[in-house]
């Protein structure tokens, strides 16, 4: 039997979002008088992409004080401690955050002084990516990039994108520019394409944006010749299997691309997206994959391997868990 909370691993596609504590939120309501969109036990559902998306708004919007933030930044390293994450890049989107979104970097400080009391506790080091939403212009994406350069915050590791591509058409082109100046800042740069986009958004995301990772890019599968150049040139994809089938983009666990992908030598993690809206675990992820695709314990050593690879923690700490 696999022990796959003990497995040397990362998470690299995860979102401070989709991790609440459902007595947080409500804590969170009370305290400001807000109304409550469901009751407790369907406070987090959610049928599509599209609705999911709307409940992260309402979700963010009952959090309204830095302690709240810091609060939440050290449940979540307490969280990736349970599942036995040594290390964690996690998006962030400021547009879901009504009290924050003009405030970004006292956003950042909070979440920082969150992670870095973790950190002091002994929990894992946490890399923030900081995420553009797909409706969001060239401009919105530019002034970002701008802000981030200018502030240099050392918990930021990666400029991101994440949203829905069908609700948006095609944005690579609109974030061209400022994923270059990103680039140019030294800022590592990941995007969620080939989920809610076929596999033209995978496309855009390497010769557009210039992707070092790719959040999803499952529908990549469907083209071969893009499958290929994945492989080739080693770009990761942030799988999260589970959400996958949650929120409608594969039927079921049999018939998702991961073991395809890894196949084809792309190299494939597995990761949550939003482990506590969607009721799962890194390690469940892990089993549930293990027993579809019959994997080995080698298969699975080297896919926890390569989730280290793929993520933004600097050498030593990447040695460390290896
Ligand atoms: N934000 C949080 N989860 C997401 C997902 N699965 N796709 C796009 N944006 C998201
Ligand atoms: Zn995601």
């Amino acid at each position: 039997m696999t022990d796959y909370i003990g497995l040397p691993k990362a998470e690299v596609h995860i979102h401070v979002e989709g991790c609440f504590d459902a007595d947080d939120v409500i804590r969170n309501c009370e305290q400001a008088g807000i109304p409550l969109r469901a009751p407790r036990e369907k406070l987090f559902e959610a049928h599509d992409l599209k609705s999911f998306l709307e409940m992260l708004d309402w979700l963010c919007g009952t959090f309204r004080t830095r302690e709240q933030l810091a609060v939440t930044a050290y449940k979540f390293a307490r969280r990736m401690a349970k599942s036995g994450v040594r290390y964690a890049d996690v998006i962030v989107n400021p547009t879901h955050w009504p009290h924050w979104h003009r405030n970004i970097p006292g956003m950042i400080d909070a979440f920082d002084a969150g992670f870095a009391a973790a950190e002091q506790d002994g929990y894992s080091p946490v890399g923030l990516c900081v995420s553009l939403l797909r409706t969001q212009s060239s401009k919105d994406a530019i002034e970002l990039v701008e802000l981030l350069s200018r502030t240099r915050h050392p918990r930021v590791v990666a400029l991101s994108i994440d949203g829905n591509e069908a609700a948006a058409g095609r944005t690579g082109p609109r974030f061209a520019e400022a994923f270059r100046r990103a680039a140019s800042a030294g800022l590592r740069r990941t995007v969620h394409a080939g989920e809610s986009s076929g596999p033209e958004g995978v496309r855009d995301a390497i010769e557009l944006l210039g992707a070092d990772r790719i959040d999803h890019g499952v529908r990549a599968i469907e083209e071969p010749a893009l499958v290929d150049l994945l492989a080739q040139r080693r770009i990761p994809l942030g799988i999260c299997p589970v959400s996958n089938i949650a929120l409608g983009v594969y039927p079921s666990l049999a018939e998702h691309p991961i073991d395809a992908l890894r196949k084809a030598g792309v190299p494939v993690s597995i990761n949550t997206d939003d482990p506590a809206l969607l009721d799962t675990t890194l390690e469940a992820s892990y089993a549930a994959c293990a027993e579809t695709f019959a994997w080995d314990s080698e298969t699975i050593r080297q896919l926890a391997a390569t989730s280290v690879h793929a993520s933004y923690a600097d050498t030593a700490v990447k040695a460390r868990i290896l």
